[in-house]
C-alpha cells in the first residue's frame, strides 16, 4: 500500500482528532457512512455558530445589509432562469474496468507535467513556458469545447485510469447535473412537481430582492446576506468537508448601479479578505486567485484560497454577477425587478457584486489553520489556535486537587461564567493533563482554583497560546475572560 505523504498524514490528525473530541462525525456512521455528508458534533456547532455568528454580525451590524432565511426549495423555474438547469453540470467519465468515476478537469488536475505534455504534444499545441496547471486548464478547455478530443486522446492510451492504470478504458465525457432533484406531492412520475434542493443560497436572495428593499426601506446600494444549506450532487467529495453534497454557505449579494459594481467589486474583496484575517488566519495562508475562466453570469470573479494541507483552495468567491440574475428573474416570471432612479427618474436593474463564502469549508480552514503540535518541557502537545471568538470553549475552570474546598468554589465559579459564555468544569486527573485537553480544543482560557485562593480569593488564569499565567481577584474573572472574547467585528 502507498504511504501516505506528510500533508496527508496532517490532514488524517486533524480529521482524527475532530472525530475523537466531538468536532466532526461521519454522517450515518453506523451504518457505514454516507459519502459527502458530516455531522457536526457538539465542540463542532458550537464553533460552526461561532463562525456563522461572526460572519452575521459583521454583515448586519454595518446599516446597509439585511439578513434573510429563504426557504431551500424553490420554484423549479428559479433553476431555468439563473441557468443552473441547463449549465450546472461538470463532464465526467467512467473506467470501464474498474467503475471508477472521475470529472475531466480533476483527471488531467491531478495528471503528471510529462504526462499532460504528451498529451499537448499530441494536439500539436505550443505550450513552452505553460505551468502545470495551465497545462491541465488548456487540456480540459479543448474538452469542454470538443469532447471527441478526449476518445481520441484515449485511444491513444494517453489517458490512463489513475486507479487501475489501464488505458483504452474511459467512457466519453457526459454531462452530469449536480443539483439533487426531488418531488413536491405525492405523484412522483407527475413532472410539475420535480423541485431541486437548491445548489447555492443566492437565488432566495434575487427572488426576494423588492420584498426585502421595500420592507426595510434600504435604498440602492445595498446588500442582502443569508445564511444556509445548499446541496451539489459532487462526483467526488474527498477531504473531509472542503467538498461535500450537503454544506453551508454564507452569501451576501450587494445591489448597486451599473457603473459603480467595479468599485463595489474591489471593496467587497478587500472586505471579506480583512474578515478572514481579523479571525486569525494569516497573511502568508491567504491568497486571491482572480478567475481566468468565467461563469456564464459573471464579469469579474476570484477566489480567496486557503493553503490546507493538501494545497490552496478556494474558501470564498467574489463574484460581479452584473444585471445576469435579476434580468433573467424579470424574464422567467415576467415580474419587474427594477428600481426607481431618483436623479434620472428612469427604471433600472441593478448589477450585484456577490460575497458567497463556505462556512463548513471555512470552518475546515479554522481547524486547519489552527492546529499545532509543539514540544513543550519535553512532552508533545497538540494545540487548536483558534481565535477566541471561535473556540467552542470559552473558559475551563480546575480546582488543584479535590480537597479543602476547593472543587466547591470552582463549580460554583463554572456555574456563574456559564451564564454569559460556554465554559467547562473539570476536576479530573493531573491539572497539566487537564490544560492538555483543554489546548487540543482550541479552549483560550483556564482558570485554577488553588491554595492561594482560599486565602486570598485569588486565581490563575492561564492563556492557552502563551501557556502564561496571570493572578486574577475571583470577582474579575468574568470581565477579564469577556474582554477578550470580544467579536472581531
Ligand atoms: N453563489 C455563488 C456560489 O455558490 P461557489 O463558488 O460555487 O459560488 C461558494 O460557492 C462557496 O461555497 C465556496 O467558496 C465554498 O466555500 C463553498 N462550497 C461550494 N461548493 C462546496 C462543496 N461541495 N462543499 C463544501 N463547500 C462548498
Amino acid at each position: 500500500m502507498a504511504q501516505s505523504t506528510p500533508s496527508q498524514q496532517l490532514l488524517e490528525k486533524i480529521v482524527s482528532l475532530a472525530k475523537r473530541r466531538g468536532f466532526i462525525f461521519q454522517s450515518s456512521e453506523i451504518y457505514g457512512g454516507l459519502n459527502g455528508c458530516w455531522d457536526y458534533g457538539p465542540l463542532g456547532v458550537e464553533m460552526l455558530r461561532n463562525l456563522k455568528d461572526a460572519w452575521w454580525r459583521a454583515m448586519t451590524q454595518r446599516g446597509d445589509i439585511e439578513g434573510l432565511d429563504a426557504s431551500i426549495l424553490m420554484h423549479p423555474k428559479v433553476w431555468e432562469a439563473s441557468g443552473h438547469v441547463q449549465n450546472f453540470s461538470d463532464p465526467m467519465v467512467d473506467c470501464r474496468e474498474c467503475k471508477s468515476r472521475y470529472r475531466v478537469d480533476h483527471l488531467f488536475a491531478e495528471m503528471s507535467e510529462k504526462k499532460l505534455k504528451s498529451i499537448t504534444k499530441s494536439l500539436v499545441l505550443e505550450t513552452r513556458d505553460f505551468t502545470k496547471d495551465q497545462l491541465a486548464e488548456l487540456v480540459t478547455g479543448m474538452i469542454e469545447q470538443n469532447d471527441s478530443i478526449f476518445g481520441s486522446l484515449v485511444e491513444q492510451e494517453l489517458i490512463p485510469c489513475p486507479n487501475c492504470g489501464r488505458t483504452k478504458t474511459f467512457t466519453v465525457p457526459r454531462s452530469f447535473n449536480l443539483m439533487f432533484e426531488t418531488h413536491i406531492g405525492p405523484v412522483k412520475d407527475d413532472s410539475n412537481a420535480v423541485v431541486y434542493l437548491r445548489p447555492e443560497t443566492a437565488q432566495g436572495i434575487f427572488v426576494n430582492f423588492l420584498n426585502v428593499m421595500q420592507s426595510s426601506r434600504q435604498k440602492i446600494p445595498f446588500g442582502i446576506c443569508q445564511i444556509g444549506k445548499s446541496f451539489r450532487n459532487e462526483i467526488n467529495t474527498k477531504n473531509f468537508l472542503f467538498r461535500t453534497r450537503e454544506f453551508e454557505q454564507m452569501e451576501m449579494q450587494f445591489f448597486c448601479k451599473a457603473g459603480s459594481d467595479d468599485a463595489f467589486f474591489e471593496q467587497w474583496r478587500e472586505t471579506r479578505w480583512n474578515w478572514w484575517r481579523s479571525l486569525g488566519m494569516p497573511e502568508s495562508k491567504l491568497r486571491f486567485r482572480p478567475h481566468e475562466k468565467l461563469a456564464h453570469y459573471a464579469k469579474a470573479a476570484g477566489d480567496i484560497e486557503f493553503e490546507f494541507p493538501f494545497g490552496f483552495g478556494e474558501i470564498e468567491g467574489i463574484h460581479n454577477r452584473t444585471d445576469f440574475d435579476l434580468t433573467r428573474h424579470q424574464e422567467f416570471s415576467g415580474k419587474s425587478l427594477q428600481v426607481h432612479d431618483e436623479e434620472t427618474k428612469e427604471k433600472y436593474t441593478p448589477y450585484v457584486v456577490e460575497t458567497a463564502a463556505g462556512a463548513s469549508r471555512g470552518f475546515m480552514a479554522f481547524l486547519c489553520n489552527g492546529y499545532e503540535e509543539e514540544t513543550v518541557n519535553g512532552e508533545q502537545r497538540v494545540v487548536l489556535r483558534l481565535h477566541p471568538f471561535l473556540a467552542p470553549v470559552k473558559v475551563a475552570v480546575f480546582p488543584l486537587v479535590n480537597k479543602d474546598g476547593m472543587p466547591e468554589i470552582a463549580s460554583e465559579l463554572e456555574r456563574d461564567l456559564r451564564k454569559s459564555m460556554k465554559s467547562f468544569y473539570d476536576d479530573s486527573g493531573a491539572v497539566g493533563r487537564r490544560y492538555r485537553r483543554m489546548d487540543e480544543i482550541g479552549t483560550p482560557f483556564c482558570v485554577t482554583i488553588d491554595s492561594d485562593t482560599l486565602t486570598n480569593q485569588t486565581v490563575t488564569i492561564r492563556e492557552r497560546d502563551s501557556m502564561q499565567q496571570v493572578r486574577v481577584s475571583m470577582g474579575h474573572v468574568k470581565e477579564y475572560i469577556n474582554e477578550r472574547l470580544s467579536s472581531p467585528v
